[in-house]
């Protein structure tokens, strides 16, 4: 490998720019590669002309283990194999993605990406004749094939901090504080951030918590304790009657209650979850993953994802996870029986 690219695709979270960071540093210092960071995730190789900047070792700088976001950018815009145009029409861009890795003569590229952008660029890197390994990221850390993404961490912190907060004021008041957190199809931030901020009640799109089981624990609790109660409930939980869309069910939640009796607030965390510093787990991730990445292309292994797994940074083969789906929190989840073993109320597998 004389050059390499690197890319962030897909939502962006804390920890991203740390992740870059190693991956240069590695590359550059160790390795002695030039190494490019692509624009705006996969979008910098297909528009023209080329977004791209060269990364030197002082992208080392131990400052980039500070900020949020990514310095690179980063779209959501889909597969550029079916790439929506402006006017709606659908479009395969694959061969403009090749021909920009060709014009800048990469040989390889990192991808810090979730689920969906490791499923994707695998085909199209092979397409361009890239070698290529994935490193995991999202809020959500349902990627499959790894125990932590890049990001959660920090979200998860956030919900603690957030509950901490919140606590008081409905312990004042003898109020239920609904709060509403991300998570579409997996509710890991809110089973980890409830149990670490002392939820009295975890809603999760996995499991099924009725109105009624609900309004009992929570009735329970307000009546022994004498304090508020605090919801947590991820944004893709499912009722028959609640709206189906990111921010609103949470709201609803805290009507439903308040119309059933129980004087309640909704507050919901949204895209607060995705900046701020990361937290030092997740510096730590970032840094393991991005110098493991490059390890793994200086031995000739694409293909690969970097993967946390039993505390020690290693790595799958994405064609074993790509066909897999998300990885969701599930029934036996040991975490979930600690929840039971707390008192919190969080429902039993669908
Ligand atoms: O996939 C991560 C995630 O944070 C989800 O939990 C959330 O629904 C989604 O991204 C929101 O993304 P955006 O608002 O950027 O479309």
């Amino acid at each position: 490998i004389r050059t390499l690219g690197v890319l962030t695709s897909g939502g962006d979270c804390a920890g991203l720019n740390a992740v870059i960071r190693a991956v240069t540093h590695a590359a550059v210092l160790e390795q002695n590669w030039r190494v490019l960071g692509i624009l705006d995730g996969s979008l910098g190789l297909i528009e023209r002309p080329l977004r791209y900047r060269e990364l030197h070792a002082d992208a080392g700088d131990p400052l980039l283990l500070r900020g949020g976001g990514t310095f690179l950018g980063t779209v959501s815009h889909g597969d550029p194999f079916h790439f929506q145009m402006p006017d709606g029409s659908f479009r395969d861009r694959s061969q403009e993605f090749a021909a920009g890795a060709r014009e800048l003569g990469l040989d390889a590229l990192v991808v810090i990406g979730g689920d969906g952008s490791m499923r994707i660029m695998t085909p199209l890197c092979q397409r361009a004749g890239l070698a290529m390994v994935g490193i995991p990221k999202t809020i959500d850390n349902d990627v499959t094939g790894t125990e932590s993404a890049v990001g959660f961490a920090t979200a998860v912190q956030l919900v603690a901090d957030s509950l901490d907060r919140l606590q008081p004021t409905a312990a004042s008041q003898h109020r239920v504080m609904v709060v509403e957190v991300m998570g579409r199809s997996a509710g890991h931030i809110a089973l980890h951030g409830g149990i670490a901020g002392g939820a009295d009640v975890i809603v999760l799109p996995e499991l099924e918590l009725s109105i009624e089981a609900m309004l009992e624990h929570i009735e329970n609790q307000l009546q022994a304790r004498r304090y508020g109660a605090l919801v947590v409930i991820a944004e893709g939980a499912r009722f028959p009657d609640a709206p189906d869309q990111p921010g609103a069910v949470g709201p609803w939640l805290a009507q439903t209650l308040q119309a059933r009796g129980v004087e309640s607030r909704c507050t919901v965390l949204g895209h607060l979850q995705r900046g701020g510093a990361p937290v030092a787990q997740d510096r730590l991730l970032a840094s393991a993953f991005g110098v493991h990445a490059v390890k793994l292309l200086a031995e000739g292994r694409s293909g690969h994802m970097v993967s946390w797994q039993r505390s020690a940074v290693t790595e799958v083969a994405i064609g074993r996870i790509a066909s897999s789906g998300p990885r969701l929190v599930c029934a036996d989840d040991p975490l979930v029986q600690v929840a039971r073993q707390l008192g919190i109320a969080i429902g039993r597998g669908r």
